[in-house]
């Protein structure tokens, strides 16, 4: 058996060389840029993916070796987003896809545009289905894998964070089924983290203090789920505090749950 240290050193500090092709979405923002790093020492070429080309150049510039990496830009709330990335990528089949490009908005929901909010289905849901789909022939070709990013928002209702817990909680009963559909063939991960330090919670519009007990460091995060990854796949929830979060939200009775969060989040 592969014990928890074994694994750790395979995954990071023993590089591999010419492991294939993968797509990260969203790879301009914390977990994105971390990803890059780590699958780069892991010895893939990567297609990094975003909309604000200067925050994409500066990731590929944290990279040892950039000429082998390519970047494509598309916006996946846009009616042809998905389409635009897809056409970048080709017809090179992938070895692995990180659904990863997200964002939430936190306020009320009558007093939130209908606009933004469908935005958040759209990027958080939506595109990872559709990727996934155009993209797994390619992927079970290659034996490859898929890591998708949900997070700990999708394991409860959250009020005033409504919609992207809903994208989340969809994500996340989504990877799980495929996981169990691809078995063998691809392998899958559900990322579940919690509050993490990248520019998600400033994008939001939540302001600092509730959940800065569990914010865990994005390089731990990512690293748990390459282990994941290395050990077959599996739903990741990455690191102690983020577990103790879990937990939590597993024992609490889904009405003190809302009452809680509805009392942290209110705005
Ligand atoms: N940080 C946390 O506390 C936390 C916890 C659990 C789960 N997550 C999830 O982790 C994932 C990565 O987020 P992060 O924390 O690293 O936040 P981040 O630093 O804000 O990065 C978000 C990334 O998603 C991209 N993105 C957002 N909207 C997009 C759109 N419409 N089209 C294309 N790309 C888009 C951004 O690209 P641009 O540069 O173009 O904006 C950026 O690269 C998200 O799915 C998020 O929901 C985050």
């Amino acid at each position: 058996m592969v014990g928890k240290e074994a694994c750790r050193r395979s995954v990071v500090a023993e590089p591999l060389a010419d492991q294939g092709l993968v797509l990260i979405t969203g790879a301009s923002g914390g977990f994105g840029i971390e990803f890059a790093r780590q699958l780069e020492a892991l010895g893939y070429s990567l297609i990094l993916h975003g909309r604000d080309e200067p925050r994409l150049l500066l990731t590929l510039n944290t990279l040892r070796h950039p000429a082998r990496h390519r970047l494509i830009l598309a916006d996946l709330n846009a009616k042809k987003g998905v389409a635009t990335l897809l056409a970048g990528i080709g017809s090179v089949p992938l070895a692995g896809l990180i659904n990863n490009a997200g964002f939430g908005i936190w306020g009320s929901f009558e007093q939130t545009g209908i606009v933004p909010q469908i935005d958040v289905i759209k990027t958080d849901l939506k595109a990872p289905i559709e990727l996934t789909h155009a993209l797994l022939p390619g992927l079970l070709k290659n034996k490859g894998f898929i890591i998708n990013v949900s997070s700990l928002a999708g394991v409860t209702p959250l009020p005033y964070m409504s919609t992207y817990a809903a994208a989340k909680a969809g994500l996340t009963y989504w990877s799980e089924a495929i996981r169990t559909e691809l078995a063998g063939r691809v392998r899958v991960v559900t990322l579940a983290p919690g509050p993490s330090p990248t520019g998600f919670r400033e994008i939001s519009g939540m302001p600092s203090g509730p959940g800065s007990f569990f914010r865990s460091p994005v390089p731990g995060i990512i690293q748990a789920a390459l282990l994941t990854l290395a050990r077959g796949g599996g739903y990741c929830v990455p690191g102690r505090r983020h577990r103790l979060l879990y937990l939590l939200q597993k024992i609490t009775p889904t009405k003190w749950a809302l009452r809680l969060m509805a009392s942290h989040l209110r705005p």
